[in-house]
């Protein structure tokens, strides 16, 4: 077979370049003859992983849109199967890699099946080596660095019916000329920095996401204010880590002065994600305090409560400088909830440092915790180093961990049972239509009896009951 391909390469990806990023505004374009390359055809995508692949994945759907797709919810419809991938821990790949195989028997049914993997595993040597050796009926690999690439690639597969692989390792331009086809109505993405720079010892994301990019403050400005005239009712600003937006324009332009930027338009509700306690600076923390239309709601990763393995995770924070940052935050922004991240079994994390979490888990009582075993990554540094401890010490402190952290989630909610509080209303919940859902400014799901309520409207809800992870109300 003759096969197109460029092939990603961990070491071109683990580089940094002073290169200048260029913005790319030409218009976006689909030759004529292509527009209707997917008439009466369907497309099934599933996207893993965090809220950049989400965007991602909406910009497909705008390329896809303009080439005549219909999307469907079940992959045994679609002409066109597109997983867009996350490559963050093992257990992400292994669901990817068993759906691939549990949807390679669609292929044999019918040839003329189109299957893509992009996203996050799309940009490791080792995963695109396997895909390419074991499953012969993926057509197409693209990365995350040249998505605006793929009505190219998948007019390629389809005429010339042979594989296609393209994935580059150095991050390209930032493009602000490509199409997107939004999810919901009255919440948006909007990304505001690509890539990482900050290398966790654990983390992929650097290499799969490259350099840090910032777009600039205009384009996301009109961005947010055409999603007003939309009628959207909240953004959120996305980023590996929002707080070093603008760092690499060299502008004295930050991540505050944008957050204050956005927070004077019109959209009544703004969040950001993700924010590394390093970046976060006194002047953000009263931005966030002094305007309405920011949600006081903020997720800030801690990894671990030991200073100890945040060193060598790479963290540059100490507890102490978490604190700073979380206190500042608590005083200063009326009832503000958080939430983090924590990986437990950091190699050689001994008892003594994954106490030192639980204390940090006690002082902060968060409202929320997604908490994770640390899976080693090909091409980390922490996936070198050597680990003594077991599988089963690790799983039985992510067990006490949750246990600690299910303790506060619940007692915060509590905290708030007979209050009223702001609701965006997502609308029916799934499992029983004469039932409400939407989220408090608090980020907090509200299952409520609505009375006006309607999907896209913000209503005030007065909270009657408290679970761990929701809470119950009746509309006001
Ligand atoms: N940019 C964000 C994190 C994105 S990844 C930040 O720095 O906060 C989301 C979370 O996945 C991380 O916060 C971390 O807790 C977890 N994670 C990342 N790499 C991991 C690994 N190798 N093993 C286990 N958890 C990991
Ligand atoms: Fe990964 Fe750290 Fe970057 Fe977050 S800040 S994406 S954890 S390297
Ligand atoms: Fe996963 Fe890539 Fe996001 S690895 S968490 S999809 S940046």
């Amino acid at each position: 077979m003759n096969e197109l391909f460029i092939k990603p390469n961990l070491k071109s990806a683990q580089r940094r370049t002073k290169d200048e990023t260029i913005i790319e505004r030409s218009r976006f374009n689909i030759p004529d003859e292509y527009l209707s390359l997917g008439f009466n055809k369907k497309f099934y995508l599933r996207t893993y992983g965090c809220q950049a692949n989400e965007r991602d994945s909406e910009t497909l759907r705008g390329m896809l849109a303009m080439m005549s797709y219909a999307e469907v919810n079940t992959p045994e419809e679609a002409d066109l199967i597109i997983m867009n991938t996350c490559a963050i821990r093992k257990n992400a790949e292994d669901k990817v890699f068993g759906e691939i195989g549990h949807l390679k028997q669609l292929k044999y049914e019918n040839p003329d099946l189109i299957f893509v993997v992009c996203g996050c595993m799309a940009q490791e040597e080792e995963v695109v080596n396997t895909i390419l050796k074991t499953h012969q009926h993926i057509d197409i690999i693209f990365g995350t660095h040249n998505i605006h690439r793929f009505p190219e690639l998948l007019i390629q597969a389809h005429f010339s019916k042979e594989r296609v692989v393209e994935v580059y390792s150095k991050e390209g331009e930032v493009y602000e000329n490509l199409p997107v086809n939004r999810v919901q109505k009255a919440k948006a993405w909007v990304n505001i920095i690509y890539g990482c720079d900050k290398f966790c010892t654990y983390c992929i994301v650097p290499y799969t996401r490259g350099k840090e990019r910032s777009r600039l403050s205009e384009d996301i400005l009109k961005e947010v204010v055409t999603l007003v005239e939309e009628g959207y009712q909240e953004v959120t600003l996305l980023g590996q880590n929002v707080n070093a937006y603008g760092k690499d324009l060299e502008l004295d332009y930050g991540f505050a002065e944008l957050l204050e930027d956005v927070a004077k338009t019109d959209i009544p509700r703004i969040r950001f994600m993700t924010s590394h306690p390093w970046d976060f600076s006194d002047k953000m923390v009263d931005i966030i305090a002094q305007y309405d239309n920011i949600m006081p709601f903020v997720h800030l990763p801690l990894q671990s409560g030991s200073n100890e393995i945040l060193k060598i995770m790479g963290r540059r924070y100490t507890t102490d400088e978490y604190l700073h940052v979380f206190d500042a935050l608590k005083t200063k922004v009326k009832n503000i909830a958080f939430s983090t991240d924590i990986i437990v079994g950091f190699p050689n994390e001994s008892e003594e440092q994954f106490n030192d979490t639980l204390k940090m888990i006690e002082y902060c009582q968060f409202d929320n915790v997604y908490t994770f075993i640390y899976s080693p990554r090909h091409g980390t540094p922490a996936s070198k180093m050597e680990d003594n401890i077991e599988l089963e010490v690790k799983r039985s402190r992510l067990k006490r961990l949750n246990q600690r952290v299910s303790v506060y989630a619940l007692q915060n909610n509590k905290k708030i049972v007979d209050s009223i509080q702001n609701v965006l209303v997502d609308g029916p919940s799934k499992k029983n239509p004469d039932v409400y859902s939407g989220y408090t400014e608090t980020n907090k799901l509200v299952n409520f009896i609505p009375k006006k309520a309607k999907a896209g409207m913000i209503v005030k809800v007065k909270i009657t009951g408290a679970n761990t992870w929701t809470l119950k109300g009746e509309e006001v």
